[in-house]
């Protein structure tokens, strides 16, 4: 359609401006409206496209509009003119109405291959005797297990194919990749080993090159939107690549005419020809280019939001070790920064790339086609000082990287002082704080100035070098006008085309370094995306009818994945019989906590194994095993949402009445009816608003309204007031007595758990002494010892007021 509007252009500066022939450009101008209606209609993509397509159509209506007034086409045309208007009123009318039913928003392409962003444990063939071990003797045969029901296999298809068959195959997590079937007992084969991801095969993509593969199989989806985007920038590179010589030619054009009488610089016909070439050229450029923007920009935002999804499931479904060894800080900024960096690679960088690249050695080759020794000589002087003013940046860009090293010291700095503004009034820290922040601060003016100096000192370098060349290049190149052996139009297009040549050096290379910035990021980012969790967070078995809430430890030994040297569990026994109620004491750092996290399964032991209802964790459904465990810890976090979905968390299924009996189990209702929409009130961040207290029983409400068969509170009533801390005891006793909920009770506060049906005293990863409370304090070992000291202790605060 724009060949229509530059045939359009072409005839209205050729022939006699005859009313014919107006009448025929405007036919001209309007097919290429309809035409380009018709496109962006099959494309039905006009929301971004909205305001362009308008701009170009009232451009094109103002156009006819000026040429008729001018040339007096008018009077002969307005039938023609009114026929514009009509048909360009339509097009826009349809336009905007595709905008409308554009169902084009928030979708992540058509045929996304990365659906299956939590897969299933392929734990479906437990070899007999795995489980028989595994279940330790249990009556039960292990065909009685029920399976869970299997995800669609269509569904399945591994998270990547190609390069990662090998890497889904091996690893658990995406157990129906094409590799076959991992077996059940996998994750305990390996837990055994004490393996924390040993025995997963490291990602294939250690390098750029399959980096760069990944993006492009993740941006699969958008191939047609890319090779579209590819098609328009060829055309658009060409047409700036054109630019240049019409330009020249127009402006040879001219001098030949200078004072040859004339009186319409039109009546020159080279001029005139060069000129519509000219605009004509540029509107095929900034046309195209407009469709390039879209289509790459729209692939750009899709793939991001694509990676960062598969990359946020493969961060949720990442061992609980794997958060401890990285901060949230660095998981975050992957799926941020590291994520639009990545996002940027297809569409910036490569499409920078090859726009440069085609206008470099486009321009380069057309050098040497006006003049090959002008060109050589040209060529090999431009990249000596390309070499040269490359090294002097990248100096500076060394500087800079230093500046922003520095930059985030004190930000660092500032931040934490900020956040911890409390700490620093109650410690009248404000000095020190000062004093730390000026230290950095002042190591960033110091960086900046530097910085500021070699910047000072690169641009003249630059300027000196550029104009260097065109100082050669009029010598040279105006030598050989003189005698006869280059026309001036030629060395006129020489030096428009040499400009054009030492842009594109700069500017690829700059793009070439981002792209490798963006390669670099992608790499950490596929890096996580195939990094395989150990252990599953569904898959497995689910034992048939009503769960019991039985616990049993036999033999269990443990150590950190971080410090595997270091058992902060040792040969530890124990059983919690369904409906019983045990509470776990002890000095802290004894492994209270952990024990706990080992029943959740945020670990596995390295030693012996955990039993729910008879069966060995590690081949139930992790799922399902949560499912049936409520758990409180000291410090809950409670969601940035309503009272009510914080205590259905995970659960929107979940009636009001069932929140409400939750709330009222945990002591929790009438101060939630109290706060300003009772249940819809929207808790700041970390329920900010809620004091300790009325977090902790918001928690504990949400762990019981799971209606689980093993409730563990970890210090969960420590923080609370005696009060509060009473009211929730006794919350908890009418709980267990209409449930007969199974409890494990860490407890700091010993007087809490005195009725407890068994009382466990954890020391060093090991339980020393069990009992009731008057069978534990007859024997005047540890934990008489411990009341003792406690009773002193409040006997002592007691006094004090
Ligand atoms: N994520 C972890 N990584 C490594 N070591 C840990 C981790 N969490 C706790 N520990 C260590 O394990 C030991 C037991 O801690 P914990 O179970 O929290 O004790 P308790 O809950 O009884 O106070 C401590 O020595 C502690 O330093
Ligand atoms: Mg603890």
């Amino acid at each position: 359609m724009t060949t229509c509007a530059v045939v359009g252009c072409v005839q209205i500066f050729d022939g006699e401006f005859s009313p014919y022939s107006a009448s025929h450009s405007i036919a001209d101008v309007a097919a290429a409206n309809v035409l380009k209606a018709a496109i962006l209609c099959a494309f039905g993509s006009f929301h971004i496209l909205k305001w362009p397509v308008l701009s170009t159509v009232a451009a094109a209506v103002a156009l006819i509009c000026t040429k008729m007034a001018l040339f007096r086409g008018w009077t002969d045309g307005h039938g023609a003119a009114a026929a514009v208007l009509l048909v360009t009123t339509a097009c826009t009318l349809c336009q905007l109405a595709a905008v409308r039913s554009s169902s084009f928003v928030n979708d992540y392409g058509e045929a996304d291959p990365d659906v299956e962003l939590m897969p299933t444990v392929a734990v479906t063939t437990v070899p007999k005797s795995e489980t028989a071990i595994s279940s330790n003797a249990q009556s039960k045969s292990p065909l009685s297990f029920q399976y869970l029901p299997e995800e669609d296999d269509d569904l399945a298809e591994p998270l990547l194919t190609g390069d990662y068959d090998e890497v889904e195959a091996g690893g658990h997590n995406g157990g129906n990749g094409k590799g076959g079937r991992a077996p059940a007992a996998d994750g305990k084969v390996r837990g055994q080993n004490g393996g924390n991801g040993k025995g997963v095969r490291t990602p294939a993509a250690d390098t750029k090159a399959s980096t760069m593969r990944s993006l492009l199989h993740y941006a699969q989806p958008d191939a047609l939107l890319l090779s579209l985007g590819l098609c328009f920038l060829l055309v658009s590179a060409t047409a700036r690549l054109a630019l240049p010589n019409f330009t020249s030619r127009c402006l040879a054009a001219v001098v030949s005419s200078e004072g040859d009488g004339k009186d319409h610089l039109f009546n020159n016909l080279q001029f005139r020809n060069n000129l519509a070439y000219l605009v004509g050229t540029a509107a095929v450029y900034a046309f195209f280019s407009m469709l390039r923007i879209w289509c790459t920009a729209k692939a750009e935002v899709r793939l991001m939001a694509r990676v960062q999804r598969v990359l946020f499931a493969a961060i949720m479904r990442q061992d609980i070790s794997y958060f401890d060894k990285y901060g949230t800080g660095q998981l975050t900024s992957r799926l941020t920064s590291d994520a639009t960096m990545l996002g940027a690679i297809i569409t910036t960088n490569c499409n920078w790339v090859i726009q440069t690249s085609l206008s470099l050695f486009g321009s380069m080759g057309y050098l040497f086609f006006l003049e090959p020794r002008l060109a050589g000589v040209y060529v090999a002087i431009a990249t000596v000082f390309f070499v040269i003013t490359r090294q002097f940046g990248s100096f500076v860009r060394k500087l800079q990287k230093k500046i922003q090293d520095v930059k985030g010291d004190a930000n660092q700095v500032a931040d934490q002082s900020i956040a911890l503004a409390r700490l620093v009034r109650a410690f009248a820290a404000e000095e020190w704080e000062q004093h730390h922040y000026d230290k950095s601060n002042l190591d960033m003016v110091r960086e900046q100035l530097r910085s500021k100096m070699a910047y000072s000192l690169y641009v003249p370098v630059v300027a000196i070098v550029q104009n260097a060349l065109t100082f050669a290049v009029l010598c040279l190149g105006g030598f050989y006008v003189t005698r006869g052996q280059m026309s001036g139009a030629d060395l006129t297009a020489f030096l428009f085309y040499s400009q054009t040549v030492q842009d594109n050096m700069n500017t690829l290379s700059e793009q070439i370094i981002s792209l490798f910035q963006g390669l670099g990021a992608g790499e950490k980012i596929f890096e996580i995306i195939q990094h395989q969790p150990t252990l599953p967070i569904t898959g497995g078995l689910v034992p048939p009818g009503e769960p019991k809430g039985e616990l049993k430890l036999n033999n269990v030994g443990f150590a950190y994945p971080g410090s595997p040297q270091l058992r902060v569990i040792e040969n530890m026994n124990l059983t919690i019989r369904p409906g019983e109620r045990v509470a776990a004491v002890g000095p802290s750092g004894g492994g209270k906590s952990s024990l706990v996290g080992l029943v959740l399964r945020y670990y596995d032991p390295v030693q012996g194994t955990v039993l729910f209802d008879g069966h060995d964790i590690r081949v139930l459904d992790p799922r399902w095993l949560r499912r049936q465990i409520g758990v409180v810890t000291q410090d809950p976090f409670l969601f940035g949402v309503s009272v009510r979905d914080n205590i259905a968390y995970g659960r929107p299924d979940m009636s009001l009445e069932e929140v409400h009996r939750a709330a009222r189990l945990a002591s929790a209702h009438d101060f939630i009816l109290q706060l300003p929409l009772g249940y819809e009130t929207v808790l700041g961040e970390r329920g900010v608003t809620l004091s300790g207290g009325q977090r902790q029983r918001v928690a504990i409400a949400r762990a019981l309204a799971r209606q689980p068969k093993l409730l563990i509170l970890d210090e969960a009533t420590s923080a609370l007031d005696s009060s509060s801390e009473h009211e929730v005891q006794t919350a908890l006793q009418t709980l267990h007595a209409k449930t007969r909920t199974s409890m494990l009770i860490v407890a700091h506060r010993l007087s809490t758990i005195q009725d407890a049906d068994r009382i466990l005293v954890i020391q060093r990863g090991h339980i020393v002494e069990q009992g009731t409370h008057t069978e534990l304090l007859a024997r005047k070992g540890v934990y008489s010892v411990l009341v003792s000291r406690q009773l002193q202790t409040e006997l002592l605060e007691g006094d004090q007021p």
